[in-house]
């Protein structure tokens, strides 16, 4: 029997998002999901992708819902059980571990107080950068679980520490902290 937990999947602008559609899919069938998309996301792989595999419109602005009067982030802070980013951009850890809000998934990402699940994925040059590493620190110290990266080949014809995590790896992850 399918759940009622709800998993917040956040996507992100990297070239590893089109595995966040086969995570996605795959969750739906247990909990709900609701996916929430940056604009550099959507450049990747499309919302009618992912709201078709929840289920569910998909947010990609924190400015679309003008019949409700509580916002849609603090709304779903209360509702999510899980909050999962995958892939987790360079951009997106910077903007979490410094409590940037300047766009739907970081503004839930700094109102969310339950469990963060965070997927990187990135070039290994992005990775083991200082500031990157620093950030890692950062969430790490809150509480933020990492899944990943692995180390091996990346889309951008790199190899090293980098990769993101296979789906079903992230599956038994975020089943493991639900
Ligand atoms: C083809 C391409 C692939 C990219 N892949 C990644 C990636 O895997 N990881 C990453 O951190 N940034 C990657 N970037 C850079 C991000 O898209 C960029 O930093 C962007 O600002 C991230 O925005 P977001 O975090 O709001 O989604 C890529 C950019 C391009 C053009």
């Amino acid at each position: 029997m399918k759940s009622d937990k709800l998993i917040v999947l956040g996507v992100t602008g990297s070239i590893a998002a089109f595995k966040a559609a086969d995570l996605c899919s795959k969750l739906a069938k247990e909990f709900e999901v609701q996916v929430m998309m940056t604009e550099n996301a959507c450049r990747f792989v499309t919302p009618v992708t992912f709201r078709t595999l929840s289920r569910r419109p998909v947010i990609t602005t924190l400015w679309a819902d003008e019949s409700e009067w509580r916002p849609r982030h603090v709304e779903l802070a209360d509702e999510a059980a899980l909050f999962a980013v995958v892939p987790a951009t360079a951009n997106f850890l910077a903007k979490a571990a410094h409590g940037i809000a300047d766009d739907s998934l970081s503004t839930f990402s700094a109102t969310f107080a339950g469990k963060h699940i965070y997927a990187p994925a990135m070039n290994p040059k992005m990775w083991a950068h200082p500031a990157c590493q620093e950030n890692v620190t950062i969430l790490k110290q809150r509480g933020v679980v990492f899944a990943g990266p692995a180390c091996g080949d990346v889309a951008c014809g790199a190899a090293g520490s980098g990769r993101m995590l296979e789906v079903p790896e992230l599956i038994d992850i975020i089943k493991k902290h639900l």
